[in-house]
């Protein structure tokens, strides 16, 4: 698939999210560009802001299986991954396949649930399969995970540790809607006399690959790199951080700035789309102080700091392979 087919396409997904979720268009964007990465994201965000609605439509307009595992406080391991089960007729043991066999993953509430489920999601995301009893069985491709927690003040029972916070691509917040794109949320709702809408599938997941294969040939100047790596270690000199991000982090930066840039018809990055994702990259795997902890200081604060401070490459050489003006 061509970089344009690609990018026509996962824009039209996009589209197509957007006739079922109203405003958000920052947020919806990150996603996609996450998943066009390759990536599980993490929506962190109080209840009642549309993340499970995003979720399924991404589900919808991507073509893709769908299933949503609410994280419980009693939810097992074998909940996800699946289990051994007698067959009476078979006479034998089965494996019965658990909710992570699926192409898109809603992992509702994870900070509900304790760090044994917990471990098992972030394995299957990881490792793209699950071993039960000695026995491994690969997951579909594509798997993506859209997990949502609620904010740590707000119920944060299972706080998920920074090392598995890690294995997220990038973590987006919703936040709330504008006054009237409430109003809209209000309005559609009434016109459509029903909660669901229904979406129809722009793609498929061999669609969904192609994609994925064009935002890997999406190029990345040495300049561009190099910037993203002092980003990530910017993070880790400030005087805010106890840790700042790994090297984990600087990849994660890269893949999605080319996810963000696809996005915006380019097969090219530019600084400009490394700034756009920078937050939604690198916050979750900053750790301010422990004194700190009272403040407002943050990930999300020491990465618009870092942006302030490390000099943005200056602008590429005038592009030849743009897709758009
Ligand atoms: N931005 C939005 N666009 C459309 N509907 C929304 C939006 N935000 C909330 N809603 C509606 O509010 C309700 C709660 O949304 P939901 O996705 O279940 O929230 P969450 O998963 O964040 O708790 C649903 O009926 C949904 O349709
Ligand atoms: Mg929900």
């Amino acid at each position: 698939m061509t970089a344009r087919d690609a990018s026509d396409l996962a824009r039209r997904v996009l589209e197509e999210v957007q006739r079922a979720v109203v405003g958000k268009q920052e947020a919806l964007t990150l996603v996609l560009a996450a998943v066009l990465a390759k990536g599980h994201v993490l929506l962190e965000d109080f209840p009642g802001l549309g993340k499970t609605l995003a979720a399924r439509s991404f589900a919808q307009a991507l073509g893709l299986e769908f299933t949503r595992a609410q994280f419980t406080p009693d939810l097992l391991p074998a909940d996800l991954t699946g289990s051994f089960v007698y067959d009476q007729r078979a006479g034998r043991f089965e494996f019965r396949r658990g909710p992570v066999f699926t192409g898109l993953l809603l992992a509702d509430e994870i900070n509900r649930t304790p760090p044994k489920t917990q471990a098992a999601l972030l394995e299957a995301m990881q490792e793209r399969q699950v071993t039960v009893e000695g026995e491994t069985f690969p997951l579909a491709a594509p798997f993506h995970v859209l997990a949502t927690a609620n904010p740590i003040e707000y119920e944060g029972t299972y706080p998920l540790p920074e090392a598995q916070l890690d294995r997220f691509l990038m973590r987006v917040s919703f936040g709330y809607p504008s006054a009237d794109q409430e109003y809209d949320v209000v309005g559609r709702r009434l016109a459509r006399r029903r909660e669901e809408i229904e979406l129809d599938p722009v793609t498929d997941a061999a669609g969904l690959l192609a994609v994925q294969e064009a935002v890997e040939r999406v190029e990345v100047d040495e300049s561009v790199g190099r910037y993203c790596v002092a980003l990530a270690a910017a993070t880790r000199a400030h005087p805010q951080v106890l840790t700042g991000a790994s090297p984990r982090g600087s990849i994660a930066l890269v893949l999605t700035a080319r996810g963000w840039a696809l996005l915006h018809g380019r097969d090219y990055v530019v600084p400009e789309d490394v700034k756009a994702v920078a937050r939604a990259a690198l916050a979750h795997r900053i750790t301010v102080k422990p004194e700190l902890w009272m403040t407002d200081a943050s990930g999300t604060s020491v990465v618009a700091a870092v942006l302030g401070q490390v000099p943005t490459p200056t602008t590429l050489e005038t592009p030849t392979a743009g897709l758009r003006p």
